[in-house]
Order: C-alpha cells, then structure tokens, then sequence
C-alpha cells in the first residue's frame, strides 16, 4: 500500500505546481498525474461538466493504483469534491486544494483577503463561504481572472503581454486594502513573482501548492502510508498533445517525463 503512487489531477499543467512542491516536501513518493488538456479550460465549464469529468479521471487514477487523489484544481475543488468525497471515499483519500488554504488562513489575523480565480470557482463563493466560517473577523473580496489560464496556457509568462493582463486585473479596486490574496487557481504560482511584484512585495500571496503538500504529509504519516521504499516512478498523462504541457513539465520536472495521452473520453 505505501508504494502506491499519489494520483494528482487538473485541466492542464496547473497542478504541476502541486506536483512539483509534493516532489520537495516528500521526495520518496511516486505521482501519477492526470492533465485533462482535451478539456481545458475548465473554469469556464459548468459545475455538471466539471464533476463528470472529475469523476472520470478519479477513476483513472484509482485504476492506477493510487492510494491518495489529489485534486490540484480550484475549479474541481470548488465544484466536484464532494460529489468525489461521496462516490470514493473509501477506495482512496481524497484532499482538495481549498480546505487547506482556508485552515492555514484562520490562524492568520488578516484583515482583508482578496481571492482570484476561475470564474467557476469565484461564482461558486467557496473561498467566501468557508473563510466566513473558520475566520469570521477577516472580510473577503474575490475577483474572476478568466484571462490568466489561457495565458498561461499560451506560453505567456514574462513578456508585455502578461504584465498588462496582470497589471489590469490587480490593480482593480475590488483588491484595494487587501493584506494577503489567495491564488485561488494552480495555474496562478506559474506567475506568482510578477503577482507579487505588482504589490511592490506588500501582500502575502498565498498559494496552495506546499500547504497542500504538508498537508498530504501529514495525512500519509496519520496512516501510516509513507513510501519508504526508495523506488521512485512518476507517470504523466494527458487527455490530449500539447506541446506546452511537455514543456512545462520538464521545467519543473528537469529532463525526462513519462508522457503519455490517456483516451478516457471514448
Ligand atoms: N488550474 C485550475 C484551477 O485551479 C483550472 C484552470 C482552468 O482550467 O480553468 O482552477
């Protein structure tokens, strides 16, 4: 059971944020990644299209042996978990990217916090509803960036394009005041410097990827489930080629990846 690999997914190469911070904090675990390419963007789907496809590819990874999923996605987190949490638990454990988030959040004395995200996951008010719950004194402001992904996605990183895109999201007055924001998207750590940049450094930019991993940490250890076998085998799949997936994932991953297109749609 311990040398059964994590299963993470997303729609792209979001959650090779999360992968690639779980590759530090926990060198000796195996991965399967699932990137569902074919279907990205997904937080411009509906939350129906989102849990389908979230489901399909729990059980992919569940057929993979997985002993933990992962879901790397805000858009998944805020829309299927639950659906997820009812139809595997007990096959699996199953985390999400935004509970953590929002507990690491409630033993901080923000003020104000500003979340931006996918329209899928701001119009559901996750973010919201829970940090009211576990942080009652701190007000919340959210703001759909539908524009970052595709970006992202794009290959537009460091260049004219992606500073004015970021530069006009952020400086909207919705974010006025705020002491930390939430990168409500796992896309988003991909341009977290230049995030950070805008607000001259002066705001805690907080994102899931190793909150998420020290909180799988923790539930391995809990179980007792550790890989301390010293045999290591990542695999990644894709629902469709991008050539941009490829290579994103040997920047965080350096030289080689098992690449492989999954047809799970057919
Ligand atoms: N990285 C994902 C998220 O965290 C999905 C982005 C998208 O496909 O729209 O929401």
């Amino acid at each position: 059971m311990k040398e059964k690999p994590i299963g993470i997914f997303d729609s792209g190469v979001g959650g090779l944020t999360v992968a690639h911070a779980i590759k530090q904090i926990l060198p000796g675990e195996s991965l399967v990644y699932f990137g569902d390419t074919a279907h990205l963007p997904y937080g411009d789907k509906s939350a129906e299209a989102i849990r389908y496809y979230s489901g399909k590819i729990t059980e992919f990874l569940l057929d993979h042996n997985s002993k933990v999923v992962l879901v790397a996605c805000n858009s998944a987190s805020a829309s299927a978990f639950d659906t997820l949490k009812n139809e595997f638990e007990g096959r699996a454990i199953l985390i999400d990217v935004i509970d953590p988030v929002v507990d690491y959040l409630s033993t901080r004395n923000f003020k104000k916090i500003g979340v931006i995200g996918t329209k899928r996951t701001i119009s559901s008010g996750t973010y919201d509803k829970k940090l009211k719950e576990k942080a009652p004194a701190t007000s919340v402001v959210s703001m759909a960036t539908p524009l970052l992904v595709p970006m992202i996605e794009e290959g537009f990183i460091f260049d004219d394009i992606s500073n004015a895109i970021i530069r006009t999201y952020l400086s909207n007055e919705t974010l006025s005041g705020i002491e930390a924001l939430i990168l409500g998207c796992t896309h988003y750590p991909i341009i977290r410097n230049q995030i950070s940049k805008f607000f001259n450094f002066n705001v805690e930019v907080v994102d899931s990827a190793r909150i998420v991993s020290m909180i799988l940490r923790e539930t391995l250890e809990k179980n007792n489930l550790l890989c301390d076998s010293g045999k290591v085998q990542d695999q990644f799949f894709i629902s469709d080629y991008t050539s941009y997936f490829e290579k994103i994932a040997r920047m965080f991953f350096e030289g080689e990846i098992n690449l492989k297109k999954a047809d799970i749609w057919s």
